[in-house]
């Protein structure tokens, strides 16, 4: 059965008839559903008589635009060279520990942690670097990484 995306008729409505708004138009959208699930960017291609193609392009090529649900917390880690040189891998390898993530996945069961590379955060000097939502957390070893996501398990039962 097809999902029902009438909640983005507004935003649609919006942007309609207007050149060069395909990205701010799938960021309202994103911002609306938390990503891009397949089915809203055809209802999209539908409504707005855009190619489902040109839909999917912009949404692939972006890094911004996320096609599967996110967890409440996005955790960066930088593989940028000083990182990288300063033992990334070991942090990320502790990291995918404490969040038993399965192969191939970046996201917790319970939807608590979304993990990301990226490139660098422009902190290098504190190399190796994760980000947390907005807090920045470097020079780290893998034995940090248990106690800082503990902090975040903390704050939830608050
Ligand atoms: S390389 Fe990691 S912060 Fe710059």
């Amino acid at each position: 059965m097809e999902k029902d995306f009438s909640q983005l008729d507004e935003i649609l409505e919006m942007y309609r008839g207007k050149p060069g708004i395909l990205i701010p138009l799938l960021q309202d959208v994103q911002n609306l559903l938390g990503y891009l699930p397949k089915d809203a960017m055809r209802y999209i291609a539908q409504k707005m008589n855009i190619p489902a193609a040109d839909i999917f392009g912009v949404a692939t090529f972006y890094s911004m635009f996320k096609l599967k649900p996110q967890g409440k917390h996005i955790i960066r880690i930088c593989k940028g060279t000083a990182c990288h040189v300063s033992d990334a891998d070991g942090i990320k390898e502790a990291l995918i520990d404490a969040l038993q993530l399965p192969e191939g996945e970046d996201t917790t069961q319970d939807m608590h942690f979304t993990l990301m590379e990226v490139a660098c955060l422009g902190c290098c000097s504190l190399a190796p670097v994760i980000m947390i939502d907005d807090t920045t957390y470097g020079k780290l070893v893998p034995e940090s990484i248990p106690p800082i996501l503990e902090r975040y398990a903390f704050e939830e039962k608050q």
